[in-house]
């Protein structure tokens, strides 16, 4: 594929290959933010890294794992825009592997829940690089087990869909409205902090029961976690005073949810600060 000018410009070029082999690219999934997410095999990766190219949603304590040496590398998106386009990113891990370089793409959560990991492998295979996808803990599970609120539940959350909330134009995200207005499961819904009131307004309006348990976890598994225990009602008043990253979470099985602290985190700093939003409804 040819290369504009600019994106030529915007390409960071590393001088370290044709040590060894033929590179590869490493899909990482970096898990929701704390380090003891990480799986080993992510970890391992990481320690054999030559340059790390990282989302914004990747925590520093997690880039501080990989070797001084190794080249660390931004993408992240900022406000509207992205730093690097997607085709950038995906001819970027292309050359560096070309240049015989171990590539970490580390990626938030799992890189295949709503990651763009697909058209990075895609881009790999087009080019001849070997691609190897390492899964990682998406911030939803993290989420739902920190709060003590099972994904599925027997005989109250008999299913568990996991949703974007991001439309293109501000427009209503293209879901199966109806479906996700159904009783008896849980409904994740990623990049829904903007849209929250859209997205209650459907479920509500699809005859989703105002009262149904809602949970809504901010820096899910980091130090500044909050967790928000609420109602389908009371979702978009609550989601307004956030700023994200997010997760909504709408089903019976989250009347299970505790804002505070359930599963006590091993580090060192103490669990955030939960704070019960049933006051803000
Ligand atoms: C582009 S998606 C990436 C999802 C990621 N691949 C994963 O598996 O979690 C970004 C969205 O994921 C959710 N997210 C990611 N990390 C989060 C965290 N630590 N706490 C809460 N939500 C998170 C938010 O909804 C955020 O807007």
């Amino acid at each position: 594929m040819a290369m504009s000018p600019a994106s030529r410009k915007s390409l960071v070029v590393l001088n370290g290959g044709s040590r060894r082999g033929p590179g590869r690219v490493w899909l990482v999934g970096a898990g929701p933010g704390d380090p003891e997410l990480l799986t080993i095999k992510a970890l391992n990766a990481l320690r054999s890294a030559d340059v790390i190219v990282h989302d914004g949603l990747v925590s520093p304590e997690i880039l501080e794992l990989a070797p001084v040496k190794a080249r660390r590398i931004s993408v992240a998106k900022r406000r509207a825009h992205h730093s690097y386009g997607q085709d950038e990113i995906n001819r970027m891990l292309v050359a560096f592997a070309e240049e015989g370089l171990e590539v970490v793409r580390l990626k938030g959560g799992d890189p295949f829940i709503f990651g763009r990991g697909g058209e990075e492998l895609e881009a790999c295979r087009d080019a001849g690089v070997s691609c190897i996808v390492v899964p990682g803990v998406t911030s939803a599970l993290a989420a739902a087990a920190a709060a003590g609120a099972p994904l599925t539940h027997r005989g109250v959350a008999q299913a568990v869909t996991f949703v974007t909330g991001h439309a293109r134009n501000e427009e209503i995200p293209n879901l199966d409205w109806p479906a996700l207005a159904r009783s008896n499961q849980t409904v994740v819904i990623y990049m829904g902090l903007a849209q929250a009131q859209t997205i209650a307004a459907q479920l509500l309006s699809r005859g989703r029961d105002p009262k149904t348990p809602a949970l809504i976890v901010e820096n899910a598994s980091r130090a500044d976690e909050r967790r928000l225990v609420t109602t389908l009602s009371g979702l978009a008043s609550v989601a307004a005073v956030l700023e994200g990253p997010a997760l909504l979470m709408v089903g019976e099985a989250m009347a299970l949810a505790r804002s505070e602290g359930v599963a006590e985190p091993t580090k060192a700093a103490p669990p955030a600060t939960a704070l019960s939003a049933r006051g803000l409804q």
